[in-house]
């Protein structure tokens, strides 16, 4: 069967009291909307479109990556008048179109699977995911005859025998496209919040002997978003789920509750990760790592048998064996050779750093290539700005940069020199020399004593 999807997302969030719209939220690094786009299209969806409305311009943007396109709710009339905006995307369509809720992060894929093959196999007209809870106050109410459902009741519009129901709509749905249509031309707004809602196209399809069912699934994964509590909750939730399937997959996480790994971070086995890691984007982790703790690292590749500690590693790579921190910085287009050292205190922009080199206290290198087996005396400083342009800085293999020297780039250090102490190089070493550059010492003798100074 022909299959798509329409995710709302033009509400504004009032409750969310943000400038940002409630569905570009994000929910362990990743904004609520992409959570549902991902997660309907691993479960098969392919032609999905998202329907805008507040901030349209911001959501467009942020879901651009996810290749889907977009109807346009211009005022934000109820979640009936969100999808007729979308008929442009339904018309001459047959099949099943999959109406998810932007807001509800936490829902799975298996889910989404299930909800539609229970739709087809029961042959329904519509099919709603619903689950039985004990406060379900705010909820729309299912009203079921039979095994099947007779209408949607809306909290506010409730009388006091549905206000007893703990049969709650998720807000998500499956429907006939056709029957869809048909009925959202019918909707009217006299109700208690004077929207069109879509949870009348229940009663409406029911009204012409249509049939429709109800599949109840785990309340935690259709909590909807619509405070900052309620947010922090799916947080929770989300963050237990993740930290859950990394240990299952040989991960060890010594806190599960203050590490936080975004959802699309991959780690291999036997790593251990202590508390107060940030883990987020696209970061891979590879095997028997250990990251001790209080590190952020975001859109980068760490190899094997890496250790980090107490540092930031921005979309960068860290080569196998290689130890990072105490306290380093490793900032965008990095890359770390097998069996390095960043130490303490170093801060590395947009360089290659060779295997075996290390850098290991108090450092900024910027813009270099580096070969390997070089070592950075302490306060070594490659100076590679000028007030207005970068230039680059080259170092060969075995290079022995001594402490305090100030490299000023664009400068060539070529294999196996040496750098004195506390040199400022302006121009190349040539390969296995020393470079001096710094004034020669003198020593006057008997000074302290001619000006009175002993004490
Ligand atoms: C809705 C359901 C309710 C269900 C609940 C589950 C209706 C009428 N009610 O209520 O039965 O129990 O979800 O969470 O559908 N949106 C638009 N345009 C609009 C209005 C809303 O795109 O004009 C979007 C919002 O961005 C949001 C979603 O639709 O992503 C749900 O809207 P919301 O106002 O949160 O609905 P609820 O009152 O929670
Ligand atoms: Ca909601």
């Amino acid at each position: 069967m022909y299959k798509c999807a329409i995710i709302m997302a033009a509400g504004e969030g009032k409750r969310m009291k943000s400038d940002t719209p409630k569905v570009l939220h994000k929910v362990c690094g990743k904004e609520m909307v992409n959570h549902v786009i991902d997660t309907m299209r691993a479960a098969g969806l392919d032609d999905l479109n998202v329907i805008v409305g507040r901030g349209a311009e911001k959501v467009k943007e942020e879901t651009k990556s996810r290749n889907v396109s977009y109807s346009l709710q211009s005022e934000q009339l109820g979640t009936g008048h969100a999808v007729m905006c979308a008929k442009d995307f339904l018309k001459g369509k047959k099949g099943l179109v999959a109406i998810f809720t932007g807001d509800a992060p936490l829902i799975k894929e298996e889910t989404v699977k299930k909800l539609m093959d229970f739709h087809e196999a029961k042959g329904y007209d519509a099919t709603i995911l619903t689950s039985v809870i004990e406060d379900p106050t705010g909820y729309g109410r299912i009203v079921r005859k039979n095994e099947e459902v007779e209408k949607i009741v809306e909290h506010k519009d409730c009388n006091e025998s549905e206000l007893q129901l703990k049969e709650i709509n998720a807000g998500m749905y499956c429907f006939d496209i056709e029957s869809l249509l048909d009925s959202l031309g019918k909707l009217k707004n006299n109700n208690a919040q004077g929207e069109y809602y879509l949870t009348d196209v229940i009663g409406i399809l029911k009204a012409q002997g249509k049939k429709v069912g109800a599949l109840i699934t785990e309340f935690e994964e259709t909590i909807g978003v619509n405070s900052r509590k309620e947010l922090a909750q799916a947080e929770q939730i989300l963050k237990r789920r993740i930290n859950e399937k990394h240990m299952g997959n040989g991960v060890t996480i010594i806190d599960p509750f203050n590490t936080y790994i975004g959802i699309d971070v991959e780690i291999g086995k036997d790593t251990i990760i202590y508390p107060g890691n940030f883990i987020e984007g696209k970061t891979v982790i590879k095997e028997g790592c250990i990251l001790y703790p209080n590190s952020r690292i975001k859109d980068s590749i760490i190899e094997k048998w890496v250790t980090i500690q107490s540092s930031v590693i921005l979309e960068s790579h860290v080569g196998e064996e290689t130890t990072v921190g105490p306290f380093a910085y490793l900032r965008p287009e990095t890359k770390i050779g097998k069996h390095a050292r960043i130490g303490d205190f170093v801060e590395i922009k947009k360089s290659t750093i060779g295997d075996n080199t290390k850098v290991s206290h108090l450092t900024y290198i910027g813009d270099a290539e580096v070969g390997t087996g070089c070592n950075f005396g302490c306060g070594t400083v490659v100076v590679n700005y000028d007030g207005k342009a970068k230039y680059k800085t080259i170092i060969g293999d075995n290079a022995f940069i001594g402490c305090n020297t100030n490299l000023v780039s664009p400068v060539e250090v070529k294999d196996n020199s040496y750098i004195a102490a506390g040199s400022t190089i302006t121009k190349e070493v040539p390969e296995g020399s020393l470079a001096i550059a710094r004034a020669r010492q003198i020593n006057i003798e008997g000074w302290v004593d001619k000006k009175g100074l002993k004490k």
